[in-house]
């Protein structure tokens, strides 16, 4: 199954309700990038933003939390009606997390940057929902497609098949129709798109040619 999960950093945040509206079709998972401006240098959306879409819609919300500190805020995106929260490798304490974002009653994943080697991740992909490749350095929408990326999700991927895990692999920063063949070809399922849907004239066109350009990408093996 692949899944095709718009990021609302992108979209116009004065009309959140109808951008997501709008594109909902074609939207599997709602990607909300969170952005603490120390994990990271920006900052984006916080559980209050979380709540508010959350009446609007019934789509699973996807969390990404670009935070140095995310168990402090785990609890209150839970109650915010988050459905998933990925949490970087790189800020530590994985194994609490992942406990308790599962006691909060949410998936969890791991997401890992550009430069973090895939290992890193390895220990925990047996214990969580996904894990999020960084195919840019996070921070910023509309940056170019880092191919460091694919033999990661390649590693993933072989891994899951290999142990039969029930894993999403999802990419994340500089996703297209051209873009996400490379990372599909690689076993990715899961593909974050901001620029590419909402900067496109047709926000729910361009989704269906990032779906229908995976699917044909996506390796006949895994399908
Ligand atoms: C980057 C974010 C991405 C971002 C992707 O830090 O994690 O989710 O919205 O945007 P595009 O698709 O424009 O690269
Ligand atoms: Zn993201």
């Amino acid at each position: 199954m692949l899944r095709i999960a718009p990021s609302i950093l992108s979209a116009d945040f004065a009309k959140l309700s109808d951008e997501i509206e709008r594109i909902r079709p074609e939207t599997d998972w709602l990607h909300v990038d969170v952005m603490d401006g120390h994990f990271v240098p920006n900052l984006t959306i916080g559980p209050p933003v979380v709540a508010a879409i959350r009446r609007h819609t019934d789509d699973l919300l996807d969390c990404h939390l670009m935070m140095t500190n995310p168990g402090e805020y785990l609890e209150a995106f839970a109650k915010a009606g988050a459905d998933s929260c990925s949490v970087h490798v790189e800020v530590g304490g994985t194994a609490g997390l992942i406990r308790a974002a599962r006691e909060l009653g949410m998936k969890v994943g791991i997401a890992v940057n550009p430069e973090t080697p895939i290992e890193s991740c390895e220990p925990w992909l047996d214990q969580v929902d996904v894990v999020l490749v960084m195919s840019v350095h996070p921070g910023f929408g509309g940056q170019h497609f880092m191919e460091v990326s694919i033999p990661k999700i390649a590693r993933v991927a072989e891994i899951a098949r290999r142990d039969g895990l029930d894993l999403a692999i999802e990419v994340d920063g500089g996703i297209d129709a051209d873009t996400v063949k490379l990372v599909a070809r690689a076993g990715a399922d899961t593909f974050v798109a901001g620029s590419a849907i909402f900067g496109a004239p047709d926000p729910l066109a361009a989704a269906r040619a990032i779906r229908s350009a995976a699917a044909a990408a996506y390796p006949a093996s895994i399908r």
